[in-house]
């Protein structure tokens, strides 16, 4: 499985990666970054830090500093802390640095050179894949699949537009752009990610191993966990790219997905940035996304546990 991964790179999407890293049968071409937690140097300094904890090199490159439109400022320090891996107390020396060249460029470049074969797995805002679209019209029909972690289809969501989820939230216009233009993204939204937290006894055990692998995991939860606690957020581990990755990796693992068009708002004072989600499917309107709406996560456990084991 080939997959390229791009990435906000706070501290969900840094399990996510390592998650992927230590996959046997996944084959990450490249990693490409784009704002959403923390601004864009800090999303390449933590894929930096990801690859030197795995030490693994996996060609990574700088994407989109800003949304297409909407206005980007710093939200999630409560969740990701000032840094994007939770105000990591002790990070290796920095070993690894982005290639040159656009992410954007790369995603387009490498889905010419292997047409059909490359899975994009879009863990944070989608402003890169909507600039690849424009680019590119085509890319649709060269990726074998994209995989989106966002949204929230039951309005339930997670920033301060209520029913909206922050990936969504963050680019609104790029993530009408691509609901509008790919006809069958797999979607692990906000509700999949309340449904199927990590169970905590899963967490005790992956926190209380050695290595420097299990060092960044326990590490980069450490304070999120703090933060969410204290910011009144319900005390479930909460693993919205990690699921993403797991389902990606592990299709086997989605026990329950349904079917429903999905589209933006992007003018509500009080709902820009929400999925609006036809529950019907009735309209003449088909479907443009396969959503997980259960997971085993018996199988999610083990992934965590491959990537937290030393090697
Ligand atoms: O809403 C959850 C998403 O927002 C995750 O991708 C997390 O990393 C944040 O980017
Ligand atoms: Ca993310």
């Amino acid at each position: 499985m080939k997959l390229i991964i791009d990435t906000d790179a706070g501290v969900d999407d840094a399990h996510a990666l390592m998650m992927a890293l230590a996959c046997l049968d996944a084959q990450v071409e490249c990693i490409t970054t784009v704002v959403g937690n923390i601004d864009l140097e800090n999303v390449v300094r933590n894929v930096g830090t990801v690859l030197d904890v795995m030490d693994l090199d996996v060609p990574f490159y700088r994407g989109a500093a800003l949304p297409l439109v909407a206005p980007w400022k710093f939200e999630t320090e409560f969740v990701h802390g000032s840094d994007g891996l939770g105000d990591l107390k002790l990070r290796p020396p920095a070993r690894h640095f982005p290639a040159a060249g656009h992410a954007v460029i790369q995603i387009i470049e490498r889905s010419k050179e292997s047409p059909g074969d490359i899975t994009l797995v879009a863990i944070g805002p989608l402003t890169n894949v909507a600039l690849a679209l424009r680019l590119d019209p085509d890319l649709p029909h060269r990726l074998k699949r994209l995989v989106i972690m966002g949204g929230s289809l039951n309005a339930v969501g997670n920033t301060d537009i209520f029913p909206a989820e922050f990936n969504i939230y963050c680019d609104p216009e790029a993530a009408h752009m691509v609901f509008e233009s790919f006809t069958d993204s797999l979607l692990v939204s906000w509700d999949a990610t309340l449904a199927n937290p990590l169970p905590t006894p899963v967490f005790e055990e992956l926190i209380s191993q050695p290595g420097p692998r299990a060092a960044l995991y326990r590490e980069s939860c450490d304070g999120m966990l703090k933060r969410l606690s204290e910011a009144g957020y319900e005390a479930s581990v909460l693993i919205p790219d990690t699921l993403t990755m797991a389902v990606t990796l592990r299709p086997e693992l989605i026990l329950a997905s349904e079917n429903h068009h999905v589209s933006v708002e992007l003018t509500g004072s009080l709902s820009r940035g929400q999925t609006i989600t036809d529950h019907r499917n009735w309209v003449r309107v088909k479907p443009n996304v396969v959503t997980v709406t259960e997971v085993e996560m018996g199988g999610v456990a083990d992934l965590f546990q491959q990537f937290v084991a030393p090697v």
